[in-house]
């Protein structure tokens, strides 16, 4: 059987910066609430890009840097809970952007999992010999989701892009994975409720509506589930804490990451944290840690590191990488 290795990666957020002190101009908030509950400094915000010009953007960052052809990438999967449009796929989008008209393209919806869930999926068409590469992108503008009245949400989440080149290899990769659902628990966070109305039913045509969420319920499902999720994959691998060199978590609040590190008895010091820059940007914001890492030159071939993901579903997703 083949392996998956991420050989390249890339990213793109919006330029526009809202810091804390910035919200706290349009609703009762504050720089200390924000940062002591749950790290967040600044997020980016887009000026008009959509999901699609975000993910183009990461693609051809991800094309520059590996020196790709377009005409050469066999297949193109976007996480997203933010896309353009219900169809064509934000995936379809980016295909016929980057001319890489020889990619089947589709998206998969798994919200913070997200990137994780689309790695999973590329990693099963590489293993079974269907395609020798996969470009993997999270994407998401949920600024245009938020509810900029409800101080609960809008304080934490940010928009931005990032994504993988996967590629068939005869060693390394991804080792091991955990993903999972509990959809009993999906109404802890939802978006873009859309009611089934129509001309026969003469139910009211509401708009959809933005993020939705109960925190507390969130925050107790991560902390209880994440720690399990990882400490599977060490069981199963047998692999020493001291042997995984980073663990790079999804960016939802420091306190959760704080729970995950105390209850895996992974030190904080081994766990990749910028939430402050970016807060939330669901399935972006562990491709976002991988390319900074990557730039930063903190990953090594050989490398092993653990991903692991949550949020909406509500699902999760580890994985055990060698670099
Ligand atoms: O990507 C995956 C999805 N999301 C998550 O993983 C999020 C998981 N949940 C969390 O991170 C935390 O639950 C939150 C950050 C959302 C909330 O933190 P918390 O410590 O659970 O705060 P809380 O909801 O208990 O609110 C405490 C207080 C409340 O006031 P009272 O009732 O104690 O008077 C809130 O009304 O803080 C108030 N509050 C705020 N105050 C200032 C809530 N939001 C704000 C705010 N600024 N932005």
């Amino acid at each position: 059987m083949y392996s998956s290795r991420i050989v390249y990666t890339g990213s793109y957020v919006p330029e526009r910066i809202v810091t804390n002190d910035e919200l706290s101009k349009i609703v009762d908030t504050n720089d200390e609430w924000i940062s002591s509950r749950t790290g967040i400094k600044k997020r980016h915000v887009s000026e008009g890009e959509n999901a699609s010009d975000l993910a183009t953007k990461t693609a051809n960052a991800i094309i520059e840097r590996g020196n790709i052809n377009p005409l050469d990438i066999e297949l193109i999967i976007v996480a997203t809970v933010s896309s353009d449009y219900s169809t064509p796929s934000t995936a379809c989008v980016v295909q016929a952007n980057i001319g890489a008209k020889n990619a089947v393209a589709f998206d998969i919806t798994a919200a913070c999992s997200g990137f994780v869930y689309a790695l999973s999926v590329a990693d099963k068409f590489i293993k079974t010999g269907v395609y020798k590469n996969v470009m993997v992108i999270g994407t998401e503008v949920l600024s245009k989701l938020t509810d900029w009245t409800d101080r609960t949400t809008c304080v934490l989440f940010g928009d931005g892009s990032a994504g993988a080149f996967v590629e068939r290899s005869e060693s390394g990769g991804i080792i091991a994975e955990d993903i999972g659902s509990d959809g009993k628990k999906g109404m802890s966070l939802t978006v873009n409720h859309i009611l089934a109305s129509n001309v026969f039913n003469g139910m009211e045509k509401e708009a959809p509506s933005c993020i939705n969420m109960d925190g507390k319920a969130v925050f107790q499902f991560a902390t209880r589930q994440v720690p399990k999720s990882i400490n599977k994959i060490i069981e199963e691998t047998k692999i020493s804490i001291d042997d995984i060199k980073y663990v790079v978590p999804h960016q939802a609040n420091y306190r959760i990451i704080e729970v995950i590190s105390r209850k895996t008895g992974i030190p904080m010091d081994k766990f990749y944290i910028n939430i402050e820059n970016y807060a939330n940007t669901s399935s972006a914001t562990i491709p976002i840690a991988l390319d900074e890492m990557v730039q930063a030159g903190m990953l090594e071939r050989g490398d092993k590191i653990l991903i692991t993901g949550f949020g909406g579903g509500l699902t999760w997703g580890s994985m055990l990488i060698e670099w």
